[in-house]
């Protein structure tokens, strides 16, 4: 299974500016750098749907891309980044806890760097997004870059601090597209019960 359109919809801050709901939508979270629009463009087969950068924190709008014409993929503003000012901060905050808050039917990806123990700004996302009860699933990004004796004790490290069990979170790398079938078929799936779920409420 492939996704095969996708186009960029907008950008947003305000829910007001949100494009018309159509159904699930799928976005994906984390610190900046980690990997949010590298690896929407895998997942999309584009090289530059989304913007990647090697400059962390460029964008602060929420993108809206529209797949295969009826679900969203939501690019968000990354976290973490040292050098930007309060004020900017702020905003981050703000345009994120309005999109969690908000009556979107969400599933949200929230990412972390295989190659780094999750930050206190990562736990304190975790903890937002159970605190709105959102549905969503880790997935860990950057793989190609360690070894798999790394990875092993990465894991180890990483489960130190976060808890879960392997099949509950997701393995990618966007540069080799590892993971990239799997995810898919994860996405597709929400897809069809969300529909199906839908059709027997109406
Ligand atoms: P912000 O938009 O600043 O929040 O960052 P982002 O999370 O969207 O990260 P982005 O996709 O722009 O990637 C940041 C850098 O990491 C870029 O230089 C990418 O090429 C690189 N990168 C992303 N994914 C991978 C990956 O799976 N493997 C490797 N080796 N590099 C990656
Ligand atoms: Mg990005």
């Amino acid at each position: 299974m492939e996704i095969k359109k996708s186009e960029f919809v907008k950008s947003a801050v305000y829910e007001r500016d949100y494009p018309e709901k159509k159904g699930i939508e799928f976005s994906f979270i984390g610190r900046s750098n980690v990997g949010k629009s590298s690896l929407i463009n895998s997942l999309t087969n584009r090289r530059n749907l989304a913007r990647t950068s090697k400059t962390p924190g460029r964008t602060q709008l929420i993108n809206y891309f529209l797949i295969d014409d009826n679900i969203y993929f939501v690019d968000l503003p990354g976290y973490g980044f040292a050098k930007v000012p309060e004020t900017v901060k702020k905003n981050w905050g703000n345009t994120i806890e309005t999109y969690l808050k908000s009556e979107r039917d969400k599933v949200v990806f929230l990412l972390f760097d295989l190659r780094r123990v999750p930050s206190n700004e990562d736990m304190e996302m975790l903890r937002w997004l159970e605190y709105y009860d959102i549905e969503y699933y880790i997935i860990f990004t950057k793989t190609d870059k360690l070894s798999n004796n790394e990875k092993f004790r990465q894991m180890k490290e990483i489960k130190k601090k976060l808890e879960f069990s392997s099949e509950d979170v997701f393995f990618y790398s966007a540069l080799k597209n590892t993971g990239k079938e799997e995810l898919t078929e994860f996405i597709y799936e929400k897809v069809m019960k969300y529909n199906k779920n839908k059709g027997k409420k109406e």
